[in-house]
């Protein structure tokens, strides 16, 4: 039998991840939104590409969450994107209210569910979804890492002139301002690139990745960046449906692991069938571990602001 994928917002990042779910053939897809008629057109779309790419899978457009029971995975994206001139902290109490109720809605008709989630502001959203879903936290993974590392691989690529598959990268911290880009652990087929470019021209393109996400804001002007996070919302739901155990920077529930606790914040995980299932912890220097404990306590200090 199939996979069963419920995406909730079918938006800009839900729907173009339903089209890409849907050319790998990968699950069974139901596109969710509140807007009467949009998730049922853009579901009949994809669908009548299935033949062209020769994929079988069915796309279910609705605005019923009973449409959603018995998902094998729930990706959550509804909510506001960023506009130009707002920051992703902005976002945070509307989209607050958004994932708590989508996560009530969703969590008791798929309770074996693996929950993904997209909306900002994302680190707070996933512990949002979690506590609200009661799941075990090993079931709940934030989407941030695998697109801000994507991000950074893809500058290293473009500036060395190699291929961006050859280029490896870990982010940790929160999918804010504040994530944590180390240049130790940027690689090229296995050499660091330190020994490749300089420590400032690595600087430079940390410092690019960190305010990518406000740089295509405002040059699309109505909205953010879709194609790289449905890109990455791919990768997940198939690491998760295939049991692949691929490592990824994801948003995982910490509880003592790089010395934070009662957080979600981006670490190096292994994504399988049953979720997030190890972080990998790595010995951070000083000067990194003061990176990542500035990032975990801006995420701490917007958590504090939510009622939950
Ligand atoms: P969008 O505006 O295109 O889509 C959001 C959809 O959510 C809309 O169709 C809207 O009708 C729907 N929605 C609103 N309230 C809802 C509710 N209560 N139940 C179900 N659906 C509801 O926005 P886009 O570009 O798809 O982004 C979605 C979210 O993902 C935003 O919060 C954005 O900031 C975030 N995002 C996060 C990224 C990450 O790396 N974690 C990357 C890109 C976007
Ligand atoms: C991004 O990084 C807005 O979080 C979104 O593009």
């Amino acid at each position: 039998m199939k996979a069963k994928v419920s995406i909730i917002g079918a938006g800009n990042v839900g729907a173009t991840a339903a089209q890409l779910i849907a050319y790998e053939g990968i699950a069974d897809i139901v596109l969710f939104d509140i807007i009467e008629g949009m998730p049922q057109g853009k579901a009949l779309d994809i669908m009548q590409a299935c033949p062209l790419w020769e994929s079988s899978v069915k796309v279910k457009g609705t605005n019923n969450y009973s449409d959603t029971a018995n998902s094998d995975v729930v990706v959550i994206t509804s909510g506001l994107p960023r506009k130009p001139g707002m920051s992703r902290d902005d976002l945070l109490h509307a989209n607050a209210e958004i994932v708590k109720s989508v996560t009530s809605e969703t969590s008791g008709l798929s309770p074996d569910s693996t929950v993904i989630v997209v909306s900002n502001l994302m680190d707070l959203m996933t512990y949002i979804a979690w506590k609200v879903s009661g799941f075990d936290p090993h079931r709940v993974a934030g989407m941030g890492g695998v697109l801000d590392s994507a991000r950074l691989r893809t500058f290293v690529s473009m500036d060395l002139g190699v291929s961006p598959d050859d280029v490896e990268a870990i982010v940790f911290g929160g999918h804010g301002d504040q994530m944590v880009l180390l240049p130790g652990l940027i690689t090229v087929k296995g050499i660091p690139i330190t020994k490749l470019i300089s420590e400032k021209r690595v600087d430079e393109l940390i410092h690019r990745t960190r305010h990518v996400g406000a740089e295509i804001v405002s040059l699309l002007k109505t909205g953010s960046a879709y194609y790289a996070p449905a890109a990455s919302v791919l990768q997940m739901v198939k690491a998760i449906v295939h049991n692949e155990k691929r490592v990824l920077s994801c948003s995982a529930y910490l509880d003592g692991e790089y010395g934070t606790s009662g957080l979600f914040l981006g670490v190096p995980v292994i994504l399988g069938e049953k979720g997030i299932e190890k972080i990998i912890e790595l010995e951070l220097t000083d000067e990194e571990k003061a990176h990542f404990n500035h990032s975990a306590a801006s995420v701490k200090s917007l958590l504090d602001k939510i009622k939950i």
